[in-house]
């Protein structure tokens, strides 16, 4: 493969697409339960199906099942492509290219905050909110409105990427071809030097600085570990 072309690492791939395919299946199943039950602010013909609310609650638990792994990764080894401490000065240059590389790190954050909004809110719902026609549920408001922020999160960092490196950027995420270096049959050897590393005290610098990104990772974790806890006590 040529060197020129965009590369992206494939556990990142596997686990930014699973994610990406899992909470597009959650989305359109989403819109669908929506015209179902409600249609409040607007319907399209589409057939009463009452089964697909049990369906987009497949799909939003799968996503929110590898969500985790995402977050891991991507506030650690993608940590580069997420917003920077100097971030917020550099979006003083305006239109300058390093302008919208900056922007696409801040649209890259918004679309994992949207997300951590979206499974966290649906994980509130209740199953029997819309087929009993309780539709003023604080919580069902909130999920909705996740619906939109997530739709348009995903709008900006497709165009953001599109901006800053066109189809060929797109691209580079959905291809199956990977480098020797990132051979899965790399992976076992990887993490059992990284396993012996823990168990050799490398977790205690785990949160060493206490950087402000490492308190949102933290955030983000504790919120999605919290969505699996509070329906459980209701
Ligand atoms: C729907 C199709 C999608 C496409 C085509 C797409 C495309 C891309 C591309 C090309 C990159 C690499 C950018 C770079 O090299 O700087 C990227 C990174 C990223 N995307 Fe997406 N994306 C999609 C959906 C999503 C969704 C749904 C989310 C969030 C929930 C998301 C979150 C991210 C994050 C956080 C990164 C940075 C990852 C890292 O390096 O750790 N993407 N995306
Ligand atoms: C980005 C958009 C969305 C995502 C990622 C998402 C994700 C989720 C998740 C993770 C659950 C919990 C599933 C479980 O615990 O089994 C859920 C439940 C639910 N969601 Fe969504 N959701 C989205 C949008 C919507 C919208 C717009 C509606 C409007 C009708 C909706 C309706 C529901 C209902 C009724 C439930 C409860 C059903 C059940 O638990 O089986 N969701 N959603």
């Amino acid at each position: 493969m040529a060197l020129s072309r965009p590369y992206q690492p494939l556990l990142l791939r596997i686990l930014h697409g699973s994610v990406g395919l899992f909470l597009m299946a959650a989305i359109l199943t989403a819109y669908w339960t929506y015209d179902t039950y409600d249609g409040r602010w607007g319907k399209i013909p589409l057939p009463t199906f009452p089964d697909i609310e049990g369906i987009h609650g497949t799909f939003g638990l799968w996503t929110l099942l590898i969500f985790p792994a995402f977050i891991i990764y991507a506030f650690h080894r993608g940590q580069k492509r997420l917003i920077q401490p100097n971030t917020l000065r550099k979006l003083t240059q305006v239109g300058k290219p390093i302008w919208w590389y900056n922007l696409n790190r801040v649209t890259n954050t918004l679309a994992l905050l949207a997300l951590t909004f979206a499974v966290f809110s649906g994980k509130m719902m209740d199953e029997n909110w819309l087929p009993d026609g309780e539709l003023n549920h604080a919580w069902y408001y909130a999920h909705l409105i996740s619906w939109v922020v997530m739709v348009g999160a995903i709008a900006l960092h497709l165009l953001m990427n599109a901006k800053v490196g066109g189809a060929p950027l797109l691209l580079s995420m959905l291809t199956w071809e990977f480098r020797e270096k990132d051979s899965p049959t790399l992976w076992s050897g990887q993490l059992s030097r990284w396993w012996s590393s823990v168990q050799q005290g490398a977790w205690r610098k785990w949160f060493q600085p206490m950087t402000t990104m490492i308190a949102l990772e933290i955030a983000i974790l504790v919120s999605l570990v919290a969505a699996w806890i509070i329906p459980l006590l209701k």
